[in-house]
Parts: structure tokens; C-alpha cells; sequence
């Protein structure tokens, strides 16, 4: 299992490898904003402050989105599009919180 904290929500829970972030935030009831979920509106980015390694690569989705958003840090990521990728390690992640 991998370790996934939602420092917004002050979440922290284990989930296999293989479930995507956007099933994490479900299960948690994180406040995350989700849209499109096709990769298409950004509204669910999110930056990984530390875990990347564990994360699945870019999809082409989110390379075209960060492209569009002229971002190019390497630490953003759409939390509908990325998968905990190993059954290890810790992710920390930020985003927007809603209202
Ligand atoms: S919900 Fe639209 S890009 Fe993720």
C-alpha cells in the first residue's frame, strides 16, 4: 500500500497501487473540485509536493493541459487523470480549496 496525504483536507489514508487519485478523493470525501473528467478542464490540478515517483507517467491529457496552462514545473498534476502507480512510498499533495 501507498500512503496518500490530502494536506488541504488533512487526510491521510494507504491505497493499493492501481487506484487513481480521483477514486482516493471519493473514498476520503476530500474537497477537491473535479469537472471534465476526461482531462480536458484542469479544474481538478493539483500539486504533488512530494511522491512523483509513485505516480503513473503523464498522460497525454495532462501534457497538453500543462502545456496550455503554460505550466512547466514538473510538480502539477490532474488528480481525474493520475494513478498511485506502486504499492509504496508517501504522496503528499496540495490543491484548491473549495469554498
Ligand atoms: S476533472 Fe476536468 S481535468 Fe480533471
Amino acid at each position: 500500500m501507498a500512503t496518500v496525504i490530502l494536506r488541504n483536507d488533512n487526510i491521510k489514508v494507504n491505497v493499493p497501487a492501481g487506484m487513481s487519485l480521483r477514486q482516493v478523493a471519493l473514498k476520503t470525501g476530500a474537497s477537491m473540485e473535479f469537472g471534465c473528467l476526461r482531462g480536458e478542464c484542469t479544474l481538478c490540478v493539483a500539486t504533488v509536493d512530494t511522491g512523483m515517483e509513485y505516480l503513473s507517467a503523464l498522460n497525454s491529457k495532462e501534457i497538453t493541459a500543462f502545456e496550455l496552462l503554460g505550466n512547466k514545473s514538473g510538480s502539477i498534476r490532474l488528480m481525474c487523470q493520475c494513478k498511485v502507480e506502486k504499492d509504496e512510498g508517501e504522496i503528499v499533495i496540495s490543491y484548491l480549496a473549495t469554498c
